[in-house]
């Protein structure tokens, strides 16, 4: 055996034993598409899925997919630079339109939309300020501009969603031109960035802003335009990424901007240069999603706003703890490792999926399941989930907050008989 089995072995330790005591809750084959599926051929509803709008299933977006295999097929087997279609160029002048930008660059994932923007514009002269609880795309975008040599950004992170932090790290900042990044809405908390003050404190400063709003595209906003149009912020955030792989039904990113910055991105961003184009038929499903907030945005925000408030309403009556959340992204609290496993395990043998987010996805004590209410779910699949979470909720003890104590020597016990 090589050190590279030693090192994974070694480091897969945890998933091992998780596997011995049949508790490991990631990778489920799903066997069909959509929030309704099944696993090992038992049926179940997804309350973890990102679809929150539940049009990834919808017979319109799925016609216009099948069209564009026909007519694109399902690689372009290149990149952009020689590989860019009409599909492409007129979903990127749709979205700069319908989100009031100059310009709009497509990149095949949101991940390399924000790594290859962060990497275009970083450079000696720049600080790069994230919060403190950013997601990885924005991590690694930032630490591969700090790896980068001769190029190197300073890097300064500021207390999650605060503007007074924020202002601090600014004024201390070591280089010229400051790049200030957060996210719409955290998807592990689901609360929403101060944006407002945020925004004020970057105006102040000179800084530019770049709001990663991947869960609040089609999802904020009296129209489902996000968060700077929730916040009436059009012209203020100077530059958006976002993703297909929420309410756009598919998987894709994008980068909003003034015409000249999308250019420079276009040419600079390796991310964009070096990996190959978004399938044609990914762009087709979203823009046939697309066409449906243009022209009904209004319903689809309010009908998802309607479930969330009515999930809200039930889980807070029971008594749950939904941490930080002011959205439609809930996670139900269990601030322990065996709860939060427990409790995914009875609600998917009864046919609810709630993924649960252990540490190192979240620190010890903040364990949870990942609930998100999505416009595609009916009040009958709510009131099951609702009285599904209350049972094993008392339970396990996630309502009382009491310990599961004696539990953690039988799972000693399974683990030495493993
Ligand atoms: C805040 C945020 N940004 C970016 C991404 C990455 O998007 P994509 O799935 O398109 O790579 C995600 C998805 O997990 C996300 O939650």
């Amino acid at each position: 055996m090589s050190w590279i089995h030693d090192k994974a072995h070694r480091e897969l330790e945890r998933v091992e034993r998780a596997r011995a005591l049949q508790v490991y809750p990631y990778f489920r084959p799903f066997e069909s598409g959509g929030l309704r599926t099944s696993i090992a051929g038992r049926p179940i509803v997804n309350f973890s899925s990102n679809d929150y709008l539940g049009l990834t299933t919808h017979p319109r977006v799925k016609e216009a997919a099948r069209a564009a295999v026909d007519r694109f097929a399902c690689g372009l087997s290149s990149s952009r630079v020689q590989a860019t279609t009409t599909a492409h160029v007129e979903l990127e002048e749709r979205l700069a339109r319908w989100l009031g930008y100059e310009a709009c660059l497509l990149f095949t994932t949101g991940y390399q939309a924000m790594v290859g923007t962060i990497m275009a514009l970083a450079d000696r002269d720049t600080t790069l300020v994230l919060d403190n609880l950013s997601h990885a795309c924005i991590l690694d975008g930032t630490f591969l501009a700090a790896g980068t040599p001769q190029r190197a950004p300073e890097v300064r992170f500021f207390n999650h969603n605060s503007a007074r932090s924020l202002d601090r790290v600014l004024r201390t900042r070591e280089r010229p031109n400051a790049l200030v990044l957060f996210e719409g809405i955290y998807s592990l908390d689901g609360d929403e960035a101060p944006i407002v003050e945020l925004v004020e404190v970057c105006e102040r400063h000179g800084a530019v802003a770049l709001c990663d709003d991947a869960h609040g595209t089609g999802t904020l906003g009296p129209t489902g335009r996000g968060i700077v149009e929730k916040y009436g912020l059009q012209g203020r955030v100077p530059l958006l990424v976002s993703t297909f792989s929420k309410s756009l039904g598919g998987i894709g990113g994008m980068l909003l901007a003034d015409r000249v910055v999308v250019d420079h991105v276009k040419h600079q961003a390796r991310s964009f240069l070096f990996s190959a184009s978004l399938p044609v038929p990914i762009v087709a499903a979203a823009a046939e999603i697309l066409t449906m907030l243009e022209t009904d945005g209004a319903t689809l925000v309010r009908e998802l706003h309607d479930n969330a408030a009515y999930m809200r309403r039930g889980l807070l009556e029971a008594g749950f703890d939904l941490g930080k959340s002011n959205t439609h992204i809930m996670p139900v609290m269990c601030r322990d490792e065996r709860k939060a496993l427990f409790m995914h395990l009875a609600l998917l043998e009864n046919g609810v999926l709630m993924v649960p987010i252990t540490y190192p996805g979240v620190k010890q004590g903040e364990e949870r399941l990942r609930l998100n209410v999505t416009r595609g779910h009916t009040r009958e699949e709510m009131d099951r989930a609702l009285e599904l979470l209350r049972t094993y909720g008392e339970a396990f003890y996630v309502l009382s907050g009491e310990d599961l104590g004696p539990m953690e020597e039988e799972a000693r016990g399974a683990d030495h008989a493993g």
